[in-house]
């Protein structure tokens, strides 16, 4: 049998998805001792720009005591024109059982775990998903409201190239959130529409209706032509800012994956406001990432 992958969340079945969240919780609360994965030779390899993912998943293999290798791809044979299984059968015989990639191709991750024959983790590929961001963004959600269970959470901003709106879409909807997608056509084209999940224009009409809002990044480097005509324009419909944070419910909380860019998406008030879980989301990640290398690696018992 072919060493287990996390590609997407749907690759954990709901009850493993709360295990993992279990288990990431149990290690926030006390860290596991440092040999979950001893001697285990884990290898980053970040083919994109990455702060927060790449130091979470170095943190998180270090504490679960992994050998950790992380080298710059851009150096790698794989530009010199070797296959991508050239390249995996290359890491096994060296010795590597855990791959962590991020690439800029949707896809990438899954033709690496189909001629790898240890386990890949996939950081990030292209716009298709980042299962470990929607992971930590749904253990902040249950830290927060202890149930997912009819919870309301609006995604808004540029749905089209988020890989993590897309990851988020399949775990929250696995475990029962009700989702509604805030953007124009232009970044959130009609066909997410789909499996449940609403397509709403205005953000002022959704904001006060919601439990959670994750805000979300123009991916500029990765949109080609006019997409979209007016940063003003957006600014002005989809920006939250002081005057929006207003309609936000007192209880309500404030996601964003990072990076975040400063007066497009939101504001500094932002930030500053007390309902902003950003920190939360960085903090879980680490252990979440814990929890998905040991299961993974180790298996994870699940609760019949
Ligand atoms: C995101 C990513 O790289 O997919 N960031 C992250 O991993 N937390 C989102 C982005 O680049 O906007």
């Amino acid at each position: 049998m072919p060493a287990r992958s996390l590609l997407d969340v749907d690759d954990l079945s709901p009850a493993e998805l709360v295990a993992v969240l279990d288990r990431a919780v149990a290690f926030r609360e006390v860290l596991p001792p440092r040999d979950l994965l001893a001697g285990v030779p884990v290898l980053n390899l970040f083919f994109e720009a990455s702060t927060r993912t790449a130091t979470s998943f170095t943190l998180a293999e270090q504490r679960v005591g992994a050998d950790v290798i992380s080298f710059a791809p851009g150096a790698s044979s794989l530009g010199k024109g070797e296959t991508i299984a050239d390249t995996a059968l290359t890491l096994y015989g060296i010795g590597v059982r855990v791959i962590v990639v991020r690439h800029q191709q949707s896809g990438f991750a899954r033709r690496l775990a189909d001629a790898f024959e240890g386990h890949v983790i996939n950081a990030g590929d292209g716009t298709h998903a980042h299962p470990t961001q929607a992971l930590l963004d749904l253990m902040t959600l249950r830290q927060e409201f202890n149930r997912f269970d009819g919870l309301r959470v609006a995604i808004v901003g540029d749905i089209l190239h988020s890989r993590v709106a897309r990851s988020n879409i399949v775990g929250m909807r696995a475990m029962g959130i009700d989702v509604t997608l805030v953007g124009p056509p232009t970044l959130l084209p009609r066909e997410f529409g789909a499996g449940g999940v609403r397509i709403e224009r205005d953000f002022d009409a959704v904001l006060p209706h919601v439990d959670a809002v994750m805000m979300l990044r123009i991916q500029r480097e990765r949109i080609t032509g006019g997409l979209l005509a007016s940063l003003d324009d957006y600014t002005l419909r989809y920006q939250l800012n002081r005057a929006r944070l207003r309609s936000l419910g007192g209880s309500a909380m404030i996601l964003h994956p990072g990076p975040y860019n400063r007066g497009v998406e939101l504001t500094d008030d932002v930030l500053d406001d007390p309902r902003s879980r950003y920190v939360a989301q960085v903090h879980n990640g680490v252990f979440v990432r814990m929890a998905v290398l040991d299961l993974l690696v180790n298996g994870v018992p699940v609760a019949a």
